[in-house]
C-alpha cells in the first residue's frame, strides 16, 4: 500500500524524521512558507496530514486545495493560525504541543518579572559601559517577593507560574473564565474580578490564549485600572494587547515597565518605540525556545501526526470530536 503523503513545514531531527518517513512519503515546505506557494495542485490533492508551526495560516482557503487531509499536527501550544471551525467542519483532525512546555513558559514569564523589578538588563549595561565605576552605584530596585502577582488565564502554564511565584512568597490573585477549584484548593491563586486582578496586582502577566474574544481585550482601560508601579507581563499572543494602547500606558508612566515574549507583528519592528524603553524587557518569542523543551513538543507534534494516520488516538487533540469520523 503506498505511504500517506505529508506536509512537513517544522524544523524535524533526523531521528523524528526517519520515523516519519518510515510511514509517510514527506514534501518539504519551508517554515513559515505555505504549502500552497510550494506544492501542486496534484500534490496538494494527496495530501493527508501537515506538520506545521504557528507561522503559517490554515484556513479555508488552504482547506479547500486539501480534500485528502486528515490531521493538522501544529508544533505549538497555540493553534490561533488555524481556523478550528473550518477544519472542523471539513472532518480535519488539529493537534497541538500543550502541557510539555508548561515549565518553559513559566520561567520566562517569572525571569520577565525579575529582570524588571531588579532592573537587571540595564544593571547588565551600568557594569559593561563603566557607570558603576564612573558614577558610583546603581539606583535601588523592587523586591520580587511578597507582591502580588495577577494571572490573567489559569490554564497549565498559568498554575505553573503560580507554583513558581509560591517560592518568591508571593500572593497570587487570578481571572478566569472558569474558576480553578484545585489551584484555590491547594492554596496556590485566589479568584478575583477581572478589574481587581489589574488594579491590585505587581505584576500582571497574561496566560490566555488568542481568540476573537481575547483579541485585544488588554487595552487603554486595563492600563489605567492597573498600579503606576506595577509590570505587565505578557508571554501567551501579542494579539491579546492593543499594543499601541500598551506604548501609550508606558509613555505616560501609567505603569512601571513591561516584559514582552510575544508582540502583536513578530519579528518586532526595531524601529518599534518599545525597543528604545528601558523599562521594556523584549524576549523574541522564546517562551518555549529551549532544547529540552523544543524536543519535547517536535517528539509530541510527530506522535500526534503519526497516531492520528494510523488510527490511533493521538494525546493532544484541540477538535476531538472529529476523531473517529478521521
Ligand atoms: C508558542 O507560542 C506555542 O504556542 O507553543
Amino acid at each position: 500500500m503506498a505511504k500517506p503523503k505529508v506536509v512537513v513545514s517544522a524544523p524535524l531531527p533526523a531521528d523524528l524524521r526517519e520515523r516519519v518517513e518510515a510511514e509517510c512519503e514527506i514534501l518539504e515546505v519551508p517554515v513559515g512558507v505555505s504549502p500552497l506557494e510550494k506544492l501542486t495542485q496534484d500534490e496538494l490533492s494527496s495530501v493527508e496530514g501537515y506538520l506545521t508551526t504557528v507561522r503559517t495560516k490554515f484556513d479555508e482557503e488552504v482547506l479547500k486545495k486539501l480534500p485528502s487531509l486528515k490531521v493538522v499536527s501544529n508544533f505549538a501550544v497555540g493553534y490561533d493560525n488555524v481556523d478550528v471551525d473550518a477544519a472542523t467542519n471539513a472532518n480535519v483532525l488539529i493537534c497541538n504541543t500543550p502541557k510539555v512546555l508548561d515549565g518553559a513558559v513559566a520561567d520566562i514569564a517569572i525571569g520577565l518579572m525579575l529582570c524588571l523589578t531588579r532592573d537587571m538588563v540595564n544593571g547588565d549595561a551600568y557594569v559593561r559601559d563603566g557607570s558603576w565605576a564612573a558614577k558610583g552605584a546603581p539606583a535601588l530596585t523592587s523586591d520580587m517577593r511578597g507582591k502580588t502577582l495577577g494571572l490573567l488565564g489559569m490554564g497549565r502554564i498559568g498554575r505553573v507560574v503560580a507554583k513558581t511565584a509560591k517560592a518568591f512568597d508571593m500572593r497570587v490573585l487570578y481571572h478566569n473564565r472558569n474558576r480553578c477549584d484545585i489551584s484555590e484548593r491547594e492554596g496556590l491563586a485566589e479568584y478575583c474580578d477581572r478589574d481587581t486582578l489589574f488594579s491590585e496586582s505587581d505584576f500582571l502577566s497574561v496566560h490566555v490564549p488568542l481568540t476573537e474574544e481575547t483579541q485585544g481585550s488588554i487595552a487603554s482601560r486595563e492600563f489605567k485600572l492597573m498600579k503606576s508601579s506595577a509590570y505587565f507581563i505578557n508571554t501567551a499572543r501579542g494579539g491579546v494587547v492593543n499594543e499601541q494602547d500598551l506604548i501609550d500606558a508606558l509613555e505616560a508612566n501609567e505603569i512601571a515597565g513591561a516584559g514582552l515574549d510575544v508582540m502583536v507583528k513578530e519579528p518586532l519592528p526595531a524601529d518599534s518605540p518599545l525597543c528604545k524603553m528601558k523599562n521594556v524587557v523584549l524576549q523574541a518569542h522564546v517562551g518555549s525556545g529551549t532544547v529540552e523543551t523544543r524536543r519535547a513538543m517536535i517528539q509530541l507534534a510527530v506522535d500526534n501526526l503519526l497516531d492520528a494516520l494510523s488510527k490511533n488516538k493521538p494525546e493532544a487533540m484541540v477538535n476531538p470530536e472529529v476523531w473517529g469520523q478521521v
